[in-house]
């Protein structure tokens, strides 16, 4: 149930902004003067409230400490010529959150809840989002439980919460992935296609041993059979060959990506052929074999389009072509660019003007 109250305001004293250098930002690090705060108590979302950023108080027993109760979206607003903040499918991070939810076991959180939040928070902080080319306002919705109690059980209470941090690009560089055929990102029956913390935790050691030998990320494969592609745990994989976009099929153990399903519109859109399907990897091995893996690339809100350079697998390494050549991802990275900025109208109903 939705509480109808407004979202109360708490401005911060000074602001930070004329402070904060916000060219050439990193990923994540920089964040704004406000954030949002809502309260799940008795049933009810309640306290709506906008505070300065910084430190939160929670019980050291919470689950989201203890038992990972914890999810997250990821979204991005850019600043328009007319100085409006232009939000990119704001709707489907609010859908795909309370998938998320529902898999965790996490109260639902209303479309006019995180629309208003998001609309009054962004509108509070609109001089934050930067305007340097690979720059944008990156949004962070999430929401924990937040009961004082250590035993297993659904919890009662809960917090949702959004962040705002002006940021650079997530990858500054095109990338090298190994493709991960020991550990598991997530298997059939999990919580892979949620936004789920624990899927993002659980990854770090195995993508810091490849981070080790030189790549920046992993392609994770199936957790039964390691066979085929699944993700890349910051993006989902893309591939070009034959001309054709192909791209693992949803599962329960890969993230619906927004930016996937944006580049898979966009490709039909302009009549190119697309496949979602599972990919081998011995159909993609022996692709970069002989030669024939015209593009590959990760598509994410925080990647962008991340134009992939090598491709590892066990103790080979597969050179892809030139980043210049790829007419179909500098083409979609461009067209999403240009859509997002406001440059050029989308052939979908993908912005929110704030
Ligand atoms: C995003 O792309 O927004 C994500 O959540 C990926 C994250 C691991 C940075």
């Amino acid at each position: 149930m939705v509480e109808t109250e407004s979202i109360s305001i708490t401005r911060i004293e000074q602001s930070r902004l004329s402070k904060t250098n916000l060219n050439n930002l990193p990923f994540g690090k920089v964040f704004t003067d406000h954030m949002f705060m809502a309260d799940y108590r008795d049933g009810q979302w309640k306290n709506s409230r906008i505070v300065p950023y910084g430190k939160i108080q929670i019980s050291p027993a919470t689950p989201a400490l203890h038992y990972g109760q914890s999810i997250f979206e990821g979204m991005k607003a850019y600043r328009a010529a007319d100085g409006k903040a232009l939000v990119f499918r704001a709707a489907d991070n609010w859908k795909r959150m309370n998938i998320s939810a529902e898999r965790m076991c996490m109260p639902v959180v209303p479309e006019d809840l995180f629309m208003d939040a998001l609309s009054t928070l962004i509108d509070l902080d609109r001089n934050w989002i930067p305007t340097q080319e690979g720059s944008s306002l990156y949004i962070r919705p999430f929401m924990f439980s937040a009961d004082e109690f250590i035993g297993i059980r659904p919890s009662l209470d809960f917090t949702f919460m959004i962040l705002l941090s002006p940021t650079g690009p997530y990858y500054s560089t095109p990338v090298k992935v190994k493709i991960e055929t020991h550990y598991t990102r997530a298997v059939e029956g999990g919580t892979g296609f949620a936004k789920a913390g624990g899927n993002y935790g659980g990854a770090i050691y195995p993508a810091k041993l490849a981070q080790d030998e030189g790549y920046h990320q992993l392609i994770w494969t199936d957790g039964k059979t390691h066979e085929y592609v699944e993700e890349s745990g910051t993006m989902n994989l893309m591939f070009v060959i034959n001309n054709t976009l192909i791209t693992p099929a949803l599962s329960d153990s890969i993230l619906a990506g927004i930016t996937r399903q944006s580049v898979i519109d966009l490709a039909r859109h302009w009549g190119m052929q697309v496949e979602e399907r599972k990919i081998s990897i011995i159909e993609l091995v022996a692709a970069l074999k002989q030669g024939r893996v015209q593009e590959a690339f990760g598509a994410g809100t925080a990647a962008t389009i991340a134009h992939i350079e090598l491709i590892g697998y066990e103790d080979e390494k597969f050179q892809l072509p030139p980043i210049e050549s790829r007419t179909f991802s500098n083409r979609v990275l461009n067209e999403l660019e240009n859509i997002k900025r406001g440059n050029i109208q989308p052939p979908f109903n993908w912005i929110s003007k704030i």
